[in-house]
């Protein structure tokens, strides 16, 4: 073993409290005084025409103001001042072109926010950011809605797939690089949906009843950690109601935290269509996008009706423009004006969309290293998943329409609300040429799967049998249930009958139960894996990528394991047949209210409170080497620090991710930091985590303050949420501070 690095300590990932850097307070300063000078000059009216903007596919060509390229809207400017159309573009994939808004337009697709998640890595999130930005701008966008951080409290949730996971320091940490790469190119990025959207089910109507100690050690904890370290332009506010009152005009959220608590100087836009009244201004709601989503204009010709009749003060215009203008002049955006139409180094991109696919996937089980595939395996049969056209997405406005385009395109869903809007198609490189490229020697055969015997007799001859697994998801459509369906459980334990070397990669936007698991020797989870998804897969299987993603998510055993076994909302008394036909509430049904008995213990920390033993825990993932930990140090007091080191004790050079969590008495466990040590056979490093305070303690709000009482704790280095390697103690001395 050569000890490499004593006193060599990695920074890390989630560890700093909120500051920004000096520079960036200059920024902010200059920023302010260039806000007042454009206010100051600006008519009513103009400072109105900051404040709301259409979609602008719904707009006739002829009246979009020049240079508007079709995407989610636009915020016309104030051209005598300089002040710039904003024209905004979904988002936390890539450039998206849903319904070919944009005929035949492709772009760099990204693998899955949970596949970014599974990473643990912010500067790969830095990366993606950087590159799908720079997508936006060269396309003509100065406004990208990227930043979902909406924590995943259920494992059905539609939108799953773009977020980062039910881990507020994981989620938070990620969005902040994922928002400062989109932000490096001068476009403002917008941290969404804001907030306790965690359900696509009455996404319009539902109301979430939770008390604010569990909201700010939680979901709120996840944004304000993504904010302070992405320094967003913009926040969406959500489409649900929160205590009864709509995300879009909640003064608690709006005003109290986000203004006063975390200091945001940027604007507010809405959801599109998520708007109910002109007097959110007052509540802190800057700007309505999407308007004719919401049917009524109420933050242009209603905003100016309301004002003269006194309802709400003309200081409130004043106030949301200056906060408009100050993500732009911040962000860079009025001096960095857009040039639609510049050309993209989409191999570059690809690249990119490539290493996080490769870094996103997860290595769920390996009995008998079983892979990398051996140079033995000359007979392959891979079967179904679409393996042969490319790998899947999820639907919705977050949509990529990827280089190389849309394959296999059905409609995302029959009924209900996503039917309208949602595809369901495949895209990037097939995973079935990537690993024929990959093992050029192999014979490699390919069935759809659709005739399981047929599947199962062409397991039976070959050497291996490699069966891809899908899922798909989309925004507005939960899922009925965590299976894979389609016959998929059926197909994947014929073929695990027929043939004990069978490999299941799993494209998922969701965890899913795994009724087959013990038939199989090696399971994948590769998400949606994006533009080079296929690539990334084929190089693990092969070893020539060693897997080193760890579950951003915890997979359960069965649904009876949620907080919630029956989704919220999904067994309402039906007040139409959507409902009954796909658990989608839209607009106009009954509301209902949300519950969440885990309150801030989501995921991981619900099961260990539970003592519930899931199928894969939060944090696993297997590698083709083994890692050891030693040499524990805990140093208590006011900071808790953990330090220790990792040694690659195998045969391959690999990334690992050794994970901290502490355990307070009567609590459940949280998860205070981790490393990604990329080590050499033999290679030693040395990792120091030190715990952001607020995600170790309780938040008082009476108080309004968070506070960690004197403790005694107990500490876990480990390879996941289940499973301590090192395990310590520690004293920790009162903690008490301001939000
Ligand atoms: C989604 C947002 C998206 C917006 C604009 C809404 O349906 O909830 O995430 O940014 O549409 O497309």
């Amino acid at each position: 073993m050569i000890k490499m690095s004593t006193g060599l300590c990695l920074a890390l990932a989630g560890s700093a409290l909120a500051s920004f850097p000096l520079q960036a307070k200059e920024v902010v300063s200059t920023a302010d005084r260039r806000a007042d000078q454009a206010l100051a000059k600006m008519t009513f009216e103009e400072k109105v025409r900051l404040l709301h903007g259409p979609m602008t596919a719904l707009v006739a060509p002829a009246k979009r103001p020049q240079g508007v390229v079709i995407g989610a809207g636009y915020i016309e400017g104030v051209d005598r001042l300089g002040v710039p159309v904003l024209v905004e573009t979904d988002a936390s994939l890539g450039v998206s072109n849903l319904m070919d808004m944009r005929k035949g337009d492709v772009a760099t697709a990204l693998p899955s926010g949970l596949s970014l998640a599974a990473s643990w890595d912010p500067e790969l999130a830095r990366a993606g950011g950087a590159m799908i930005g720079s997508e936006a701008r060269a396309k003509g966008f100065n406004v990208m809605l990227v930043g979902g951080v909406n924590l995943v409290r259920d494992p059905r949730a539609g939108r799953n797939f773009e977020y980062l996971g039910e881990d507020p320091l994981l989620a938070g940490t990620l969005v902040g690089g994922q928002i400062a790469g989109v932000q490096s190119n001068h476009i403002i990025a917008t941290i969404k949906h804001y907030a306790l959207n965690n359900q696509e089910t009455g996404r319009n109507v539902a109301s979430v009843e939770m008390d604010e100690a569990p909201m700010r050690e939680s979901d709120l904890l996840a944004f304000q950690i993504g904010m302070e370290k992405g320094d967003p332009g913009s926040v969406m506010c959500a489409y649900n109601r929160i205590g009864g009152t709509y995300a879009c005009e909640n003064k608690f959220l709006l005003t109290d935290v986000l203004r006063r608590d975390w200091g945001f100087k940027g604007f507010v836009m809405s959801d599109w269509g998520a708007v109910h009244s002109s007097e959110a201004i007052m509540a802190g709601l800057d700007q309505q996008s999407g308007e004719q989503l919401d049917g009524k204009r109420y933050f242009s010709d209603l905003l100016v009706k309301a004002i003269e009749e006194g309802k709400v003060p003309k200081s409130a215009v004043d106030t949301a423009a200056h906060r408009v203008l100050h993500a732009i002049y911040a962000h860079g955006v009025a001096d960095h004006p857009l040039q639609p139409g510049q050309s993209i180094d989409y191999d570059a991109h690809a690249d990119v969309a490539q290493r996080a696919a490769e870094q996103g996937i997860v290595l769920l089980r390996n009995e008998g290293d079983m892979l990398p595939l051996a140079a033995s395996a000359k007979r392959i049969v891979v079967i179904g998943g679409n393996a042969d056209v490319g790998v899947p997405g999820g639907g919705g406005s977050s949509q990529v329409a990827p280089v190389g385009g849309l394959k296999r395109v059905t409609k995302g869903a029959d009924s209900g609300p996503a039917a309208g809007f949602a595809k369901r198609g495949y895209g990037g490189t097939a995973p079935l040429d990537a690993l024929r490229a990959e093992l050029p020697d192999a014979q490699i055969s390919y069935l759809d799967g659709k005739d399981v015997a047929v599947a199962a007799a062409a397991a039976r001859t070959a050497d291996i049998a490699i069966v891809f697994a899908e899922k798909y998801a989309a925004e507005a459509i939960d899922q009925p249930d965590l299976t894979l369906g389609e016959g998929q459980d059926e197909l994947i334990d014929a073929v695990a009958s027929a043939n004990g070397k069978t490999v299941v990669v799993l494209e998922t936007g969701n965890p899913v139960l795994m009724p087959w698991q013990s038939k199989v020797p090696a399971i994948l989870s590769a998400w949606y894996g994006g533009q080079r998804g296929g690539v990334a897969i084929a190089r693990v299987l092969t070893g020539k990528v060693n897997p080193s993603g760890h579950l951003p998510v915890t997979f359960p055993a069965s649904v009876d394991q949620l907080p919630n076994p029956v989704l919220p909302g999904s067994a309402a008394p039906a007040a139409d047949k959507e409902t009954r036909a796909v658990y989608g509430l839209q607009a106009g049904t009954k509301g209902f209210d949300i519950h969440y008995p885990e309150g801030s213990d989501v995921g991981y920390r619900w099961f260990d409170r539970k003592e519930a033993k899931p199928l894969y825990p939060f944090g696993h993932g297997l590698s083709y080497t083994r890692f050891r930990y030693h040499d524990l140090k805990i140093t208590g007091g006011r900071m808790l620090t953990v330090r220790f080191t990792v040694t690659n004790s195998g045969a391959r050079a690999g990334a690992d991710v050794p994970q901290v969590y502490v355990t307070r008495p009567r609590k459940a466990k949280r998860l205070i930091g981790w490393a990604k040590p990329d080590l050499k056979p033999g290679e030693s490093r040395e990792v120091t985590i030190t715990a952001d305070p607020r995600v170790l303690a309780d938040f008082d709000a009476g108080a309004q303050r968070w506070v960690l009482p004197a403790s005694a704790v107990q500490v876990e280095v480990s390879t996941s949420a289940t499973d301590p390697v090192l395990t310590g103690a520690a004293k920790m001395s009162r903690f008490n501070r301001k939000p």
